[in-house]
Parts: C-alpha cells; structure tokens; sequence
C-alpha cells in the first residue's frame, strides 16, 4: 500500500483548527503549511455551496470522540480502545490521561516514528508517550494481526477514522470482518467516517484537483470511488458480522452531538456499529 502520511498531517492541524485539545503537541508548521495551502486551491476551485473539508473533519472528529466519551461512561470510565489509521490525531492521548483506559494506537511505521517524534518535543507529550496505558504500534494494516491488540475477555472500542474512503470496496469488507472479530463481548463497537460516493457532489473542479494533488504526493493513492448507498454500506457491515448499525449525520442533529453550527456548509457521514452479541 503507498504511502497515505501526508493525509495525516493535513487532518493534524485541521484538529487544532477545531480546538481539540492536546492537538497542538501533533501539530507542525509544515502541517499548518499542508493545510492552509490545500484548503487555498479548494476555495479558489470549489462553488459556494460545496462542503467545507476541515469543517466536516472537525465534525466527523467530535462525533467520534463523543460516541467514545459515551461508551466509557457506559463502562464505568474504563475500557479498551484500538485505533486503527490513528495518524497524528492527539485522541489516544486525550482519553489515555484516564489511567483506566487501555489505548492502542495502530499506524504505518513512518507515522508512528513521527508521533513519537513530535509528542518528545514537550515535557506534556513525553508524558504522555510514557504512560503504560498508550501503545503505539507500527504496521502496514493489511498484513498486520489485530487479536494480539485487543483483550478478548474485554469489550472493545474500534476507531477508524479517515481510513475508509481510501479503500476499495473489497479492501473495506476484508477489514470489516477482520475489526468484527475482535469484537468478541458485547458492548463492543466500532466507529469510523465513510460519506458514500454517490452522496458527494458531482465531481467538481475542486474535486479533480484534490484527487490529482493527493496521487501526485501518495504515489498514486486517492479516494476509492463506488455506487454503495449508506444503506447498502450498512448491509456490508451486518454481513461481516456486527450486529447494529447506525449512521449519523451531523447535517441531521448538530445538537445532539455538541457541534458547533457553522456558516459553512458540511458533509460528512458516520458510521457506528456494535459487536459481541449485543444491540447498542
Ligand atoms: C487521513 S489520515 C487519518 C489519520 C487520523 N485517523 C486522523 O483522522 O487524524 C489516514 C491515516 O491512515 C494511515 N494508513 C493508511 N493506510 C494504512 C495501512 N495500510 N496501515 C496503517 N495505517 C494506514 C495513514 O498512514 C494515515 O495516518
């Protein structure tokens, strides 16, 4: 798989953009650098009325960080996380400042080796990189075994944030099933981001240039791109194996998930799926 890293630098500074909290000890100038230009070429291509990127990241990151926020509370404040794709997100080192949280970040080596990179440039990261309660694992997703990660004895919380939409169709069945197998007791879960293809707007000006800046600096990686509606997404996941799904769309409910109302159009979508035998 080529290198998607430099997507998680772009998503570093959005999250200090939003005003996540400990974002700033992920966050760079050439990240900033990543970002402004980016959003720069999508303002200057995009019409009016397309969505704005970082503010549907933003949404999509509180979104995630609250179904995580009230799964904890269901469990008594303690629980198991594995963060898949985590990138330079400062998540695992927001909710591992609880010492019950048990927190296992996965990402390609490079990313991981910069994350550790970053968090020693301040005495706040260096303490948080040396908690026994946050992993950091390096590894390439498709080869790597998830069960050693997770506690089969205990719930689990899947993340899989701004992962999918890079994968195709069959990539994204294969790690449905893989991440449904780790929930093996209920109340576990798995959250991640995917706004189906036919949801985005026709392919704009601003759409082709994005997809053309990000293969010329991945390699050639871009947006998997197919016909699945939410419903048939959600169908997918019932097939590999969990056993509720629930989409949330923040253009729906801004209330119910605490996010800021913005002048800005958005789109983003959500999906929440339980595991081990249980309904959420
Ligand atoms: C858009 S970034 C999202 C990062 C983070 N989840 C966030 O929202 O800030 C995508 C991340 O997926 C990671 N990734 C992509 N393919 C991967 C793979 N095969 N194995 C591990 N990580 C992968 C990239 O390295 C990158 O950090």
């Amino acid at each position: 798989m080529k290198d998607l890293s430099v997507t998680a630098k772009y998503t570093a500074h959005c999250w200090r953009f939003g005003k996540f909290e400990r974002a700033e000890l992920l966050d760079t100038d050439e990240a900033k650098f990543i970002f402004d230009a980016t959003n720069a070429v999508l303002d200057l291509t995009s019409g009016k009325a397309a969505p704005s990127l970082p503010h549907s990241l933003v949404q999509r990151h509180k979104i995630i960080d609250t179904l995580l926020t009230e799964w904890l509370r269901g469990e008594g404040e303690r629980g198991q996380v594995l963060e898949i794709a985590s990138g330079l997100s400062a998540r695992g080192v927001r909710f591992s400042a609880n010492p019950d949280v048990d927190y296992t970040e996965v990402d390609l080596p490079s990313v991981i080796g910069r994350k550790r990179e970053l968090l020693a440039r301040t005495p706040e990261g260096q303490e948080a990189a040396l908690r026994p309660n946050l992993r950091f694992v390096s590894g390439d997703l498709i080869h790597l075994e998830l069960a050693p990660l997770v506690d089969p004895e205990r719930p689990v919380f899947l993340i899989g944030e701004g992962l999918f939409m890079y994968l195709e169709a069959d990539a994204q069945r294969t790690l449905w099933q893989r991440l449904s197998s780790l929930c093996t007791q209920p109340r576990s879960a798995l959250a991640f981001d995917l706004v189906p293809s036919c949801e985005e707007p026709p392919t704009s000006r601003a759409g082709n240039i994005l997809d053309l800046g990000l293969r010329l600096v991945t390699g050639g990686r871009t947006f998997a791109k197919d016909e699945r509606t939410r419903q048939e997404l959600s169908a997918e996941l019932m097939e590999a194996g969990f056993d509720s799904v629930a989409t949330i769309d923040p253009a729906e409910n801004l209330e119910r998930w605490n996010l800021p109302h913005t002048r800005v159009p958005t789109k983003q979508l959500v999906f929440h799926a339980t595991g081990g035998g249980e309904r959420a």
